[in-house]
């Protein structure tokens, strides 16, 4: 997820840039930069680390004096943050200049073929083709406008693109699954991947749809489909205080990314499923059984014997809920908590497979459990956020789940998109493995590329406010599951202690009755986690609170009957395979965690104590 802005108007368009890129700066801050027209030909100025950095470096690089010009502030996908990949890229004349947020999944056909012709390029981006496609048919006798809308025409998967070339004064853009909004003001026009970019200058925002093609002038612009047929889009008045918008409108940023989730996942399986994204740019299409981790060919896993995944915190939970995948299908498969995997090892074997899963890739015990593994020999992947990262730095390989910055401290839409991840690698393994897809795996691909739409359902119809206030005020809180239902008890009771700090307590369903079953009165409410495998086992655990007095919530798919007919109170959610249904469950507690921390007034994006990066032992 990148930030993209652009501007064209006053001669004040650095600071109009960089303003639109520090509101922009939670969706990246890997690299900055900006490309400005200075009357002869484009500056372009763009430096590897926070706008900050490229701020230092401007005055120096940029003619302060330009009207028009773009801006982008990146969180990588292809290629590390270095400055090369750095955004604006432009083609091999320096005439043209190119901001994207989005991936270009066909970009190494186009850069082999533009390679084939000469083009040289400086990136290890997918973005740099557009500016050389641009180039080439320039150079075939198009105008600007009519080489930047054949090249779009070339580029499949999601984007959204400003492009500013020599002797036009103005910009062109466009987008296809990536948003991108157009601010009026008198004289100016501004774009950005969101409003608050330019809210500052102007309340007047026009909302582009996919397949817009838009040309900004000075005071003025003209919005037209792909063919160049012109579309009709008046500005409406937002009424955003530009402060609250910073958050999306949101009052945290953890209710925005538990809202974002569906974004995330898109992101996360965009191209892994069947064969390629949907039509809509959204999501995978749904009924074909490939599984396609761009980074892994098949045959990638073939010699690995079993798995050992290392993390900390909700990664940990997520590695959990792998080693679930993994067994069910046959591959030996364990998790453990970095701290103590970096002090007490597992054997590792010829065949072993070192997985750590970590959202930042900078935490502590996490690296150092990858380096104890790299040091006996073991073969290691990072299941990663952050391209760049230490993980991803050190290990052999890297396996990116692409679901955007997230900047509250406690982890959601992350957790989402790392079982996501860790479901198609798990389907991955067994495929290298056994030479065979394994059963069940259409309902299972076909409830992940469902997922996203499900997770909307649930965030939109969620009881959880009301569940929150009836169980509020209670000394403890339990939460249990089993199978694929077990991380997402942990993972539920961490979110709630991390940000409510009241006492929460996750647990195997099954092992309630060895010990903590004494704690639990009519004072203890417990979260039931049912995924629709194994349920009539956690059914009768049910029954053994209920029987000391305590409620019980049931978290349960909608047709559940048995579950929700025995419980106290429900949280539902689509019927959905037993690993898509445990995110769907995770889902209604992230949002029981949320309310119950709003209603106590805690510090809910930094609670007390934590961190969002644990880079200490
Ligand atoms: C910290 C964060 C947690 C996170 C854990 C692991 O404790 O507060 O939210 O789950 O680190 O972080 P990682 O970046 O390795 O996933």
């Amino acid at each position: 997820m990148c930030g993209i802005t652009a501007h064209v108007g006053s001669d004040e368009a650095v600071e109009d840039l960089l303003t639109g890129l520090e509101n922009l700066e939670y969706r990246g801050y890997d690299s900055a930069g900006v490309a400005v027209k200075n009357g002869v030909g484009i500056d372009v100025c763009k430096r590897q680390g926070e706008i900050s950095k490229l701020k230092e470096r401007i005055r120096g690089e940029v003619d302060g004096g330009g009207n028009v010009g773009i801006g982008h502030t990146r969180w990588s996908t292809h290629g590390p943050p270095t400055d090369e990949n750095a955004h604006p890229h432009t083609d091999c004349t320096g005439d043209v200049a190119v901001v994207h947020n989005g991936i270009i999944e066909n970009y190494e056909g186009l850069k082999r073929e533009l390679e084939r012709d000469g083009h040289e390029f400086d990136s290890d981006t997918d973005t740099e083709v557009v500016p050389h496609l641009v180039e080439a048919y320039r150079d075939e006798g198009l105008s600007p406008e009519a080489a930047f809308r054949r090249t779009v025409g070339r580029l499949e998967g999601s984007y959204a693109v400003a492009m500013v070339v020599e002797g036009v004064d103005g910009v062109y853009a466009t987008r296809n699954g990536s948003p991108l909004v157009l601010g009026v003001a008198d004289d100016r026009r501004y774009l950005a991947s969101d409003a608050p970019a330019f809210l500052k200058f102007t309340d007047r925002v026009v909302y582009l749809e996919d397949g817009d093609v838009v040309a900004l002038e000075p005071g003025d612009h003209r919005i037209t489909d792909l063919d160049g047929n012109p579309v009709e889009r008046p500005p409406e008045t937002v009424d955003w205080v530009a402060e609250d918008a910073e958050k999306g409108g949101y009052d945290h940023y953890m209710l925005k990314e538990i809202h974002e989730q569906p974004t995330a996942l898109a992101q996360t399986l965009q191209g892994r499923i069947g064969g390629g994204q949907g039509a809509d740019g959204a999501s995978p299409p749904a009924g074909n059984d490939a599984v396609e981790l761009e980074e892994f060919p098949p045959g990638a896993f073939g010699g690995v014997e079993s798995v050992q995944f290392v993390a900390c915190g909700t990664s940990y939970h997520a590695a959990l809920y792998a080693t679930r995948v993994l067994a069910s299908r046959g591959v030996e498969a364990s998790a453990y908590r970095a701290g103590e995997y970096a002090t007490s090892p597992a054997p590792i074997g010829d065949g072993t497979l070192v997985v750590a899963v970590t959202q930042s890739g900078e935490t502590a015990d996490t690296l150092e459990s990858l380096r104890v593994a790299n040091e006996q020999g073991a073969r290691t992947l990072a299941v990663t956020n952050v391209v760049g990262s230490t993980a991803a730095r050190e290990s052999d390989d890297a396996l990116f789940i692409r679901a955007g910055p997230e900047i509250g401290v406690a982890a959601t839409k992350t957790f989402s998109s790392q079982v996501a991840t860790l479901t198609l690698l798990g389907e991955r393994i067994v495929r290298d493995l056994t030479g065979l897809a394994s059963e069940g795996v259409g309902d299972l691909l076909d409830s992940l590329a469902a997922l996203g739409g499900n997770v909307q359902r649930v965030v939109d119809e969620s009881r959880a406010q009301a569940v929150a206030e009836t169980y509020a005020d209670r000394p403890s809180y339990f939460f249990i599951g089993r199978d694929v239902g077990y991380p997402v008890a942990l993972e539920g009771a961490l979110k709630f202690k991390e940000i409510t700090y009241e006492h929460a307590e996750g647990f195997a369903a099954g092992e309630l009755k060895h010990g903590p079953l004494a704690l639990v009165t009519e004072e203890t409410p417990v979260f039931a986690v049912f995924t629709g495998r194994h349920d009539g086992k956690t059914l009768s655990n049910v029954e053994q609170v209920q029987a000391r007095g305590a409620p019980v919530i049931a978290v349960a798919s909608e047709d559940h009957d048995a579950a929700l007919d025995v419980a106290d109170e429900t949280l539902t959610y689509p019927e959905a395979a037993p690993e898509a249904a445990a995110v769907l469950a995770n889902v209604q507690l992230q949002l029981v965690s949320y309310h119950v921390a709003k209603g106590l007034d805690r510090a809910i994006d930094k609670p007390r104590n934590l961190a969002k990066s644990v880079t200490v032992e």
